[in-house]
Order: C-alpha cells, then sequence, then structure tokens
C-alpha cells in the first residue's frame, strides 16, 4: 500500500465554515485570474465542490453536467435547475450517443466500467479540457478515494493520469481537489454549511458507472429505459424507509410470465434495500410485506414488460451492493 501525505480532517473536528474561507482563500489564490472548469454529477461530492467553488470564483469557474444517458429519470434537468436556484450556472453537454456506442456489446462489468472511465475522460470531458482554455481542473476527489486507490481497492481517480497527461508538463494545468481531507461525513456537513438544499448533501449513495451498474448483460438504450422506470417507482417507494441505499436491477435473463391473458416472455426486476453504516459490509433491510407487495404491484403494472419481480435477501459480503 503506497503511504498516503494529506493531512485529514476528522469529521468531529471539522468546523465548516472555517474551512470554507479557508478552501476559498486557496482557490483563489490557485486560479489567479484565469479560467477552471469542473464536471457535475449530482452526486454529493462534485455538487459540494461545485458550490465551493463558485463561492470561490464566480464566472471564473464553468461548470458541466455529461448527460451520458444512463442517468436516472430527468436527473440532468433536474440537477442543473437546483444550482440554477442558487444562481449558478451549469451547461449540459449531451454525450448521450458517445456512451450508447462506447457501451454497445459489452457484457463483462469490468469492460462495461473500463467503457464508461475511458468515455468520460478521455473522449467528453477530455475534449471540453482541451478546448476550454482552463489552467485549473476542480475535482471533489474526498480522503477515502485517496486511500481506496492507494490500496488497490478503486481505479485511478486522478483525471489527468486518466487522460494520460501530465497537465504540468504538458499544459501547466493544475488539479485542485479542496475536499480531499474531507470524508462523506465531512462533505455532507460542509455542503449543508454551503446552503444546498438536503436533498442534495443527503442523497443516497448512487454509483459513478450510473444505471449501467443495474442492468446484467449489455447496457442499450432500451433497458436503460426499464431500469430507469423501475428506479423511479423503488426510489419513491422506498423514500421513507430508513435504508442505506435502495436500487431496481434488470436481468438479463427473461422469465415466462402473462399479460393479457396471453404467455410472455417478460424481463425480471430485483429490488435490493441495504442497512449499512459505511457500505463496507451490508445486510437487506427488512422490509416490511405489505411495502414489498405495493413496490412490486406497481413494477409489474407500469412497467408492461417486466413479469417478475425478486427481493435480495443476501448479505455484503459475499454480495457487493451492486450488482454489476
Ligand atoms: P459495492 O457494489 O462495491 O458498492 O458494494 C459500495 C458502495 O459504492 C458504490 N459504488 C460506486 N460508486 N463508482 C462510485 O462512485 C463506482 O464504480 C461504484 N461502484 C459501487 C455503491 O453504490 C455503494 O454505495
Amino acid at each position: 500500500m503506497k503511504k498516503i501525505k494529506i493531512k485529514g480532517i476528522r469529521t468531529e473536528a471539522l468546523k465548516p465554515k472555517e474551512f470554507i474561507e479557508e478552501k476559498i482563500r486557496e482557490l483563489k489564490e490557485a486560479v489567479e485570474d484565469g479560467l477552471a472548469i469542473n464536471a457535475l454529477s449530482g452526486g454529493v461530492d462534485s455538487s459540494v465542490v461545485t458550490a465551493l467553488g463558485h463561492r470561490a470564483l464566480g464566472k471564473q469557474l464553468k461548470t458541466y453536467f455529461i448527460d451520458n444517458g444512463i442517468m436516472r429519470e430527468n436527473e440532468p434537468r433536474k440537477v442543473a435547475a437546483i444550482f440554477k436556484g442558487l444562481g449558478i450556472p451549469i451547461t449540459i453537454v449531451d454525450a448521450r450517443a458517445d456512451f450508447f456506442k462506447a457501451l454497445k456489446g459489452v457484457a463483462d462489468p469490468e469492460e462495461k466500467r473500463e467503457a464508461i472511465t475511458q468515455t468520460f475522460y478521455r473522449n467528453v470531458f477530455g475534449r471540453l479540457v482541451k478546448k476550454s482554455g482552463a489552467r485549473s481542473l476542480l475535482q471533489g476527489t474526498i480522503l477515502t478515494d485517496v486511500e481506496e486507490t492507494a490500496a488497490g481497492i478503486k481505479r485511478q481517480h486522478n483525471v489527468f493520469e486518466q487522460l494520460g497527461i501530465d497537465p504540468q508538463k504538458e499544459f501547466g494545468y493544475r488539479i485542485l481537489e479542496p475536499l480531499v481531507q474531507i470524508r462523506k461525513d465531512g462533505v455532507r456537513k460542509v455542503g449543508r454549511a454551503l446552503g444546498l438544499p438536503a436533498s442534495v448533501f443527503n442523497r443516497i449513495p448512487f454509483p459513478g458507472p450510473a444505471l449501467a451498474a443495474r442492468v446484467i448483460g449489455e447496457v442499450t438504450p432500451e433497458k436503460i429505459r426499464l431500469v430507469r422506470k423501475a428506479t423511479s417507482i423503488t426510489e419513491e417507494e422506498l423514500g421513507s424507509v430508513k435504508a442505506f441505499q435502495y436500487m431496481a436491477i434488470l436481468h438479463e435473463d427473461r422469465v415466462t410470465g402473462m399479460r393479457s391473458g396471453k404467455r410472455r416472455f417478460g424481463f425480471q426486476i430485483e429490488i435490493r434495500c441495504w442497512d449499512s453504516v459505511d457500505a463496507r459490509i451490508a445486510k437487506p433491510t427488512r422490509l416490511s410485506w405489505q411495502k414489498l407487495e405495493s413496490l412490486a404491484g406497481r413494477v409489474v403494472e407500469e412497467i408492461p414488460e417486466v413479469v417478475s419481480v425478486t427481493y435480495n435477501i443476501g448479505t455484503k459480503p459475499p454480495s457487493t451492493i451492486e450488482a454489476v
């Protein structure tokens, strides 16, 4: 394991107001009168970095939301509207075709993740970084990301290494990671102090590979449409349950069912709902039978292609939280 040189700040010791003031000073000093850019995904870390960065840099920071086509229902529009309401303009980049092209014919979980990472960094964001003329790039890297990368659990998170670029040497770019001393619960504290709505800083975790992590086998626009609909229903039905995370997964295998009195070979949706503190270990939430019935009822009623709904009662380990 590589040694980490970052001086972490414990969440209990974190004073959000002072932290924000210090990071504003540091960002202003680093960017001077230049231009910085960042990518907002709607997740907690990138949302907090966006709010913090705009407070420090104002118009000198340009924020892009890359619509990869595998997000939840209306996500790009919803996230951009929230930030617009906070006085932060977001440019949505339609990259759906790039991602679906990269995912075509790919069924292996790791290859799927790799296709998404490469499309994001090399094609879409890479182009924006080069075109923008920005000299600084803001990233929402947190301490846990650095630790997990050092331990070999996570893929490399450094954007420039992903681009195959030594930023300093090639462009004089610098990468700014204002959240790198804190962890997720610290990030939520900072998000609250920045005035972000709780619906942003308290969101349930959602994976970087988005709904592609919830389609078993090849990802197609049609399969994303089905799992997206099931995800909306699941989030609506389980939103009031105090669980760590909940999700719908679209299976590759189909099963025989019945629709309008005819046999139909239809899709299967698996529901997972987890109790966990930090995602390292997790147990299925003991949902009431009533809750499960109403959820399953809505899924088969609102998605005619689906004929079967299951609830996963495995634990992590040996399962993981996501299916892919
Ligand atoms: P697993 O599936 O590894 O998930 O038990 C643990 C937690 O991490 C989230 N997760 C990801 N988050 N990129 C992310 O940003 C990813 O590739 C990824 N894979 C899993 C997962 O949702 C859970 O909260």
